[in-house]
């Protein structure tokens, strides 16, 4: 099999890309992805050599060079993880979020039309279904709940979900989509809450916690993630959305005041700040169809995932001081230049 995983230089795919080549000796993959300032090569240095895996600096939109990637490569499968991933950084400027993350599904779904493919797979997020009330810990996001975006991010998420539908429905592109809840785990950028709130705690820097800190988050280890959409692009049926979250509320402040007691920090490091705009109150998945379809379940306990995670921030200080002081940015040159 050759596997086209694009955004595979972010924080997910970058952790599938390493989870399929440890797990499937036979496949090819090949990563492509524009290096944004989401993107990361040093992430993927231990496989850069591996010669079962191929990096293409390449944006999702440039329709040329993805086709020209198809017909060297004769994907069976893509996954499309590819996208700007940030609700505060879509909040800021939604445009570019529609240009990757709608516009770029659309140029690779083209791709698989134009050169046959075995499966399109849709990375989405359970954003596309808005938020929960604080008040209804009985209500959650089922596969049918309607589409309610609240961002400009999950807008632009919604949208490639329908344009995958649509291209399912009019060109039986054999496609799936999963809608995973937040991830966390190894090579997590640092804008986002826990590897900002890790790494600020480890320089006893504030920790900004928006508004009152009282909006939930469904938490799972980015490894159960990259299980499920294994088990979905190999088994799951075309024209399926598939829920993945592991029934892991929490409140954004007693995952920040969760992270100084593991660190031995303070709690008066905390800052409440102005509140995000449009800030989504819960997010909570019902995974009981990939459980009961898939036989997926979360492996990793939240006690026993965030040590592991906190650790890997402990021992990785290189990978994100780097992002910090904006050198890794300079890493593709300065190592693949010149190849
Ligand atoms: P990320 O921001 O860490 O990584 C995104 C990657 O995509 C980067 O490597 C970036 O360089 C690349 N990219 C951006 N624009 C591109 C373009 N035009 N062409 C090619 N590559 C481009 O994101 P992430 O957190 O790893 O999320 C990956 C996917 O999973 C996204 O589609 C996101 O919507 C979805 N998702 C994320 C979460 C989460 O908790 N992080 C949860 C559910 C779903
Ligand atoms: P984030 O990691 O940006 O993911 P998402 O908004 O996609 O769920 O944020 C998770 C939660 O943490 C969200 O409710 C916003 C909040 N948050 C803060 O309180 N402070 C911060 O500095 C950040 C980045 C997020």
């Amino acid at each position: 099999m050759t596997i086209i995983v694009t955004g595979g230089a972010g924080f997910i795919g970058s952790n599938f890309v390493l989870y399929m080549l440890k797990n499937y000796s036979e496949d090819r993959i090949i990563c492509l992805d524009k290096l944004t300032y989401a993107g990361n090569l040093s992430t993927l240095q231990s496989v850069m050599d591996h010669p079962n895996f191929r990096f293409v600096k390449a944006d999702i939109c440039d329709r040329e060079t993805v086709y020209q990637v198809f017909e060297e490569e004769k994907p069976n499968i893509v996954v499309n993880f590819a996208a700007e991933s940030h609700v505060d950084r879509s909040i800021e400027d939604p445009g570019i979020f529609l240009q990757t993350n709608v516009m770029g599904t659309a140029v690779l779904m083209d791709a698989c039309r134009k050169y046959g493919i075995q499966r399109y797979h849709q990375v989405s997020t359970d954003e596309v279904y808005g938020d929960l009330p604080l008040d209804r810990p009985d209500l959650f996001f089922t596969e049918t709940t309607p589409l309610h975006t609240s961002s400009p991010y999950s807008a632009s998420k919604a949208s490639a979900d329908l344009l995958v539908m649509a291209y399912y429905r009019t060109y039986e592109l054999p496609a799936t989509i999963s809608r995973c809840s937040n991830n966390y785990g190894p090579y997590h950028f640092p804008e986002k809450l826990i590897p900002l709130m890790i790494i600020n705690a480890l320089s006893d820097k504030p920790l900004p916690v928006y508004g009152k800190g009282l909006n939930v988050r469904d938490w799972l280890y980015v490894e159960d993630h990259c299980r499920a959409i294994d088990l979905i692009i190999h088994k799951g049926k075309t024209g399926e959305v598939y829920n993945v979250g592991g029934h892991n509320e929490w409140r954004n402040i007693d995952i920040v005041k969760l992270i100084c007691k593991e660190l031995g920090k303070p709690e008066n490091l905390i800052t409440y700040v102005t509140d995000r705009k449009g800030h989504d109150m819960r997010y909570a998945i019902d995974p009981t169809k990939i459980h009961d379809e898939l036989g997926w379940l979360p492996e990793t306990k939240f006690e026993d995932g965030i040590q592991k995670t906190i650790q890997w921030y402990l021992s990785h200080l290189e990978w994100w001081s780097e992002i910090i002081s904006g050198a890794y940015q300079g890493y593709y040159e300065r190592m693949y230049g010149d190849r």
